[in-house]
């Protein structure tokens, strides 16, 4: 029979001190899956790393939807030299095959190529898996430890665990606002943030699967919602236009960088010359947020990064649909023009009892993100709804 290693069993948002050998090959099958960001969702990025001897003998990830799993490539690039090793993997190796899964098990896998030892950095969410990997690895022999860089593997997947456990997408708010509190300096709505700022931004957005506007953002900024300053994929757009007003000419539908879809109350569902249109029931607000969330679900949207404005960001917070707010804030002040519209006042704030769970100064600017404390285990104890991955 395997047995389990000293290492504690990973729990979301807890750091679990692994051997030191284990968190420095872990950290290389984190960057290994962050390779497949952009790529797999609505799987999660998953990195694997077969070391044997203190050498490393083959490295995989799960590289698109529906492609190959890490391990059966991390196993493929090491040929004979799996046998014995040690197999690094970002996530718990999946454990069953089921009518609608495109992979065969990678437990499986990993125990024809004769692999002595696996350790994983958090157990899969998805209810059909959860734990049945890591036993079905011990009951052949197998040595196990869970639990390496557990908060960061929890990171790495929170789309996924959220989307699996609820059918919706992990919920980012993110503002830029100057130093008096409103959302613009000027009233030509530049971007008013350091470039410092602006790149993290970008890498934000190439972090998720869905980017979100409300009506008047698209219409007064006519922004692109692109991935412009940091190399990486752009998400899918996201417009609330709840009696269909937005003009055609602008840049969401005609640039082609990446699909808008439009959420609506009006109409039917399908595909427009803008792109594709989503009915949703109204809410006094517009649109029911609720019901958004839902159909970005159901379109394999598993992480939501909302941009505002701030009567949007208002509204998701009043809902209590939020997971994470990000705030830059500049050092500058808004000009007297702004200063005269209530309406750019930002929304955007951190609820009271809220974590703060990272605060950095970013060329001039401050950065904070927090999160409700129960975000991470809520998510991992929420009851199951089944749901496919690959
Ligand atoms: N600094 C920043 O980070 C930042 C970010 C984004 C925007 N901005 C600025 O913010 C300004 C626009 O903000 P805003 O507050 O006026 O508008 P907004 O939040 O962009 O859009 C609000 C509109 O979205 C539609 N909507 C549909 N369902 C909704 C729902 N459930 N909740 C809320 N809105 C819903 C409504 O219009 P319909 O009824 O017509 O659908 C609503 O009037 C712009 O000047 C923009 O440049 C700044
Ligand atoms: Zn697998």
């Amino acid at each position: 029979m395997g047995t389990e290693t000293t290492v504690r069993p990973g729990k979301a948002g807890v750091r679990c001190p692994g051997l030191p050998e284990d968190e420095r090959h872990m950290s290389r099958a984190f960057k290994l899956a962050r390779r497949g960001m952009g790529h797999v969702s609505p799987n999660p990025m998953v990195g694997c790393l077969l070391v044997r001897n203190g050498q490393m003998v083959g490295e995989g990830y799960h590289q698109r939807f529906g492609g190959p799993h890490a391990e059966a490539q991390a196993i493929q690039d090491a040929g004979e030299k799996a046998r014995g090793a040690t197999a690094y993997v970002t996530l718990e190796p999946c454990a069953v095959s089921y009518a609608d899964k495109k992979t065969p098990p990678c437990t499986e896998a990993l125990i024809r190529a004769g692999v002595k030892r696996v350790v994983v950095s958090v157990r899969d969410p998805n209810p059909r898996v959860n734990g049945g990997g890591l036993a079905r690895l011990k009951s052949s022999g197998i040595e196990v430890a869970e639990g390496v860089l557990a908060e960061e593997g929890a990171r790495l997947i929170r789309g996924f665990s959220r989307w699996i456990l609820t059918g919706r997408p992990f919920v980012i708010l993110k503002a830029a606002r100057t130093r008096d509190d409103f959302v613009a300096a000027s009233l030509d709505f530049n971007w008013f943030t350091s470039p410092e700022s602006k790149r993290r931004a970008h890498h934000l957005r190439a972090e998720v699967d869905g980017i979100l506007v409300g009506r008047r953002t698209a219409e007064i900024a006519d922004p692109q919602l692109t991935v412009r300053e940091v190399a990486g994929h752009n998400p899918r757009r996201i417009v609330l236009d709840t009696a269909l007003r937005l003009p055609g000419g602008l840049q969401l539908f005609n640039d082609g960088a990446a699909p808008t879809l439009v959420i609506t109350t009006e109409g039917e569902s399908g595909t427009t010359p803008w792109g594709e249109r989503i009915k949703v029931a109204p809410s006094a607000a517009g649109v029911d947020l609720g019901q958004v969330l839902d159909a970005l679900g159901e379109r394999g949207i598993t992480s939501l990064l909302v941009e505002g404005g701030p009567t949007l960001h208002r509204e998701f917070l009043r809902a209590r649909l939020v997971d994470e707010v990000i705030l830059f804030t500049a050092p500058r002040e808004a000009d007297a023009k702004v200063k005269r519209r209530p309406d750019l006042r930002n929304a955007l704030v951190v609820p009271e009892g809220w974590c703060l769970i990272a605060k950095e100064e970013l060329g001039g600017d401050q950065l904070v993100v927090a999160q409700p404390d129960h975000s991470l285990s809520g998510m991992l104890n929420h009851s199951s709804i089944e749901r496919s991955s690959t």
